[in-house]
């Protein structure tokens, strides 16, 4: 079994689709380890997006990660790091297909609704930032 780090991001609190989000992963299958309502400082938005820093859009990511609260979970199953990121649909809402959750709900790729975490590298690493207690 696998654990992956999901957010559902401001838009997608602030659109109510939280209970949707879960409500598909665990349709999946998938169980709920952690989940909690987070406000992010810039430190903990930098940290979580690091891999991006050189990008064009990484402040506007930051601005936007931090501008409201997100619901922060962690999720685990068999394969959970692919099962969600195939629940998430591609990362631009413009290519994802009806049926995922980009698909279906968002329109912009900077405002996609949700993250999954990419490896189980990541995971491990965006698990420690979000939850700390869980090691
Ligand atoms: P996450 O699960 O959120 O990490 O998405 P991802 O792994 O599918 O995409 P990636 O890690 O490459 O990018 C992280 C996030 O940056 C995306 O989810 C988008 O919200 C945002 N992003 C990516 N490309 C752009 C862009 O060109 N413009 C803006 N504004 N945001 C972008
Ligand atoms: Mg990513």
């Amino acid at each position: 079994s696998e654990r992956t780090l999901v957010l559902v991001k401001p838009d997608g609190v602030r659109r109510g689709v939280v209970g949707e989000v879960i409500s598909r992963i665990e349709r999946k299958g998938l169980k709920l380890v952690a989940l909690e309502l987070q406000h992010l400082s810039r430190e903990t938005a930098e940290a979580h997006y690091a891999e991006h820093v050189e990008r064009p859009f990484f402040g506007e990511l930051v601005e936007f990660i931090t501008s409201a609260p997100l619901v922060a979970m962690v999720v685990e199953g068999p394969n959970a790091i692919k099962a969600f990121r195939q629940l998430a649909g591609a990362t631009n809402p413009v290519e994802a297909a009806t049926g995922s959750i980009r698909g279906d709900f968002a329109l912009e790729i900077g405002e996609n609704i949700v993250h999954g975490s990419d490896s189980p590298d990541s995971a491990a690493r965006e698990i420690k930032i979000f939850f700390p207690e869980l090691g």
